[in-house]
């Protein structure tokens, strides 16, 4: 799913699938990477998703930076928008999804008890931009999930709900949109959490914009990873980073290409640590609180 090009044409298609597939739901479930939750949103899912519940999840909380997590969740209630950090491997944050969908849900429970409809269970649709981890959070409500209803009328053939419980019913297809991909600064967060795959980037570049990304917020965790004692310039680092790690070409010279892979490949997989790229901007009173 990682390697999709959003071309007009397909924005279009996955655009128009979307709101074919909404009008069946009461719940639109926005995932997110707790990484970088505003880069890695879509940038018409207000729009597409107007008049619906609405829920982020922060998914990857294992991955980030969990103080950061916290702050996320908090900025979001703040706007009076739902949030949940999950970790989507996770089955057992599933409960608390589920519960949560319903206290999100609580206004449409009342509304159908009122005209006395009974057992009515709540429709989702878990929505995102590629890699963020919606087919792994289908995967692990399937796994508590009890059936799999057949098609249903109206709903696009081939797709399915899967019945969660008694309460929740789950499209089984996941809303795929795209990234705000032409602004240069987030295109680079989502790339270097892995969202965007390498083929399209440029390496020592963007290593260079990571390191320079850690100096700011974790200079501790990466002096620490590749024992620098003072701080260097983002190229002195990179050229640190494959001098202690033997990132060495044929002539014998330090090779850049491989140290900003190596640097990449750490970030990613949390070597370095529990990395957030993006903070929420906090105003004073709610930092006395907290
Ligand atoms: P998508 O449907 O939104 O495209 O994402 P998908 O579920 O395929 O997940 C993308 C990758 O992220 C998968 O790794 C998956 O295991 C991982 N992932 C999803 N949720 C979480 C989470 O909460 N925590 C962690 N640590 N990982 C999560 P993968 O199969 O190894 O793919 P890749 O890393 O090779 O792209």
């Amino acid at each position: 799913m990682s390697n999709i090009q959003w071309f007009p044409g397909h924005m279009t298609k996955a655009r128009r699938m979307m709101e074919e597939n909404i009008k069946l739901i009461d719940i639109v479930i926005e995932l997110v990477d707790s990484r970088a939750p505003l880069s890695s949103r879509n940038p018409m899912i207000d729009e597409i998703a107007k008049n619906k519940f609405r829920l982020i999840l922060l998914n990857k909380k294992d991955m980030a930076d969990e103080r950061i997590t916290k702050a996320w969740e908090k900025y979001f209630n703040n706007q009076e928008i739902e949030a949940l950090s999950i970790n989507a491997l996770k089955k057992n944050h599933i409960q608390d999804l589920q519960k949560k969908i319903l206290e999100v849900c609580q206004e449409k429970i009342e509304r159908d008890r009122k005209r006395g409809i009974k057992n009515r269970p709540i429709r989702c649709m878990i929505v995102g931009i590629p890699n963020v981890g919606k087919s792994t959070m289908i995967n692990s409500f399937v796994g508590r999930a009890s059936a799999k209803t057949g098609n249903m009328p109206g709903v696009t053939k081939g797709k399915q709900w899967i019945t969660v419980n008694k309460q929740i019913e789950l499209l089984d297809t996941p809303g795929i949109l795209w990234p705000k991909f032409e602004d240069q600064e987030i295109g680079k967060k989502l790339a270097l959490i892995g969202t965007i795959k390498d083929e399209i980037l440029n390496i020592e570049e963007l290593a260079l914009d990571g390191i320079e990304r850690l100096w700011k917020d974790y200079p501790n965790e990466l002096k620490e990873r590749y024992q620098i004692t003072k701080e260097l310039s983002p190229i002195d680092t990179l050229i640190h980073i494959g001098q202690v790690r033997q990132c060495i070409e044929k002539g014998g010279q330090i090779s850049l290409f491989k140290a900003a892979n190596l640097f990449i490949d750490d970030l990613r997989s949390l070597r370095i640590g529990k990395i957030s790229l993006e903070r929420p901007v906090i105003n004073h009173e709610e930092r006395e609180e907290g």
